[in-house]
């Protein structure tokens, strides 16, 4: 067998031109196009790369951009007070922090004071605990990504075996929890998991996000199995690759998204989407 792609650069496309059509209508009738506040803190170049995305593809669907650029040595108390002046701006729906911040930096406390209604990175503890009551409001963006792409298949979720390899705050907690909403029955693998390739042999729905070339080694996908790589890894020569062994894994799975153009753009056109969300205050 080889899988099917799961085209995520062209997924994320028509979520970004439907926003933009939502965003043309709102302003048409005089409404304020939606804003988004990225906070970039230092010069990490991948972080760079990662925000001109977001700020690009918020250009390209008529938000409101409002950028920060802020050098490395920027303090604590200086990233509160912004947040603060950001939650109290109206003109401002949305506020992201980069992630990772300079080592002086403390991203919890920064993340926990972003207004819930405006945290469209779905990292705040009341966006967190809502979607564990399944009632989700606004969703960390990579997992909702994911879920998308999911769905894009047609693939029943209900009863699946689904493993998440990787526990971190922001993609494997929250991803495996969507997918035991979605029905699946979840394992979460981490550090500490003995014997990783029996966990990922039995999964119907694999999600890796380790960031770590080569955790998984493609043939031990299971035939017919759903496999989503989360890693983006730029080699010496530039190249970038996933976490998975693609070549091996795609010839035993049904679909298989690719690095790059897998779940990067989802991520970004996520962001997009929970914007609009969060600027047309459905959601509280
Ligand atoms: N760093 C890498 N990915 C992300 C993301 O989705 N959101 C934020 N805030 N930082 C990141």
């Amino acid at each position: 067998m080889s899988a099917q792609l799961i085209d995520g650069k062209s997924i994320a496309q028509s979520i970004r031109e439907q926003v933009k059509i939502k965003v043309d209508t709102m302003t048409s009738k005089g409404y304020r196009p939606p804003g988004l506040a990225v906070i970039l803190v230092g010069q990490d170049p991948a972080s760079e790369v990662y925000v001109n995305g977001k700020r690009k593809a918020c250009k390209e669907v008529g938000f409101k951009s409002f950028s920060y650029d802020l050098p490395s040595e920027t303090t604590q108390q200086e990233l509160e007070s912004l947040i603060q002046s950001l939650n109290e701006n109206d003109e401002v729906d949305g506020i992201l922090l980069q992630l990772p911040v300079p080592a002086h930096i403390d991203s919890t406390p920064l993340l926990d004071m972003i207004k819930p209604d405006k945290d469209v990175d779905g990292f705040h503890p009341f966006n967190l605990g809502k979607l564990a009551q399944r009632a989700p409001q606004l969703e960390s963006c990579t997992p909702k990504g994911i879920m998308t792409l999911l769905k894009s298949t047609g693939i029943e979720l209900k009863g699946k075996e689904a493993v998440v390899v990787g526990a971190s705050n922001h993609v494997g907690r929250p991803m495996s929890l969507e997918l035991l909403l979605s029905g699946c029955t979840v394992t979460t693998t981490h550090r500490f998991t003995k014997n990783l390739q029996e966990h990922v042999a039995r999964a119907d729905i694999l999600v890796v996000a380790v960031g770590k070339p080569g955790i998984v080694d493609g043939s031990w996908v299971k035939e017919g199995a759903t496999v989503i790589d989360v890693g983006i890894n730029r080699l010496d020569n530039g190249k970038l690759i996933g976490d998975i062994g693609f070549d091996e894994a795609q010839k035993k799975a049904a679909f298989i998204t690719p690095v790059p153009g897998g779940v990067g753009p989802m991520t970004i056109a996520t962001l997009i989407e929970n914007t609009l969300h969060a600027a047309t205050k459905l959601h509280l």
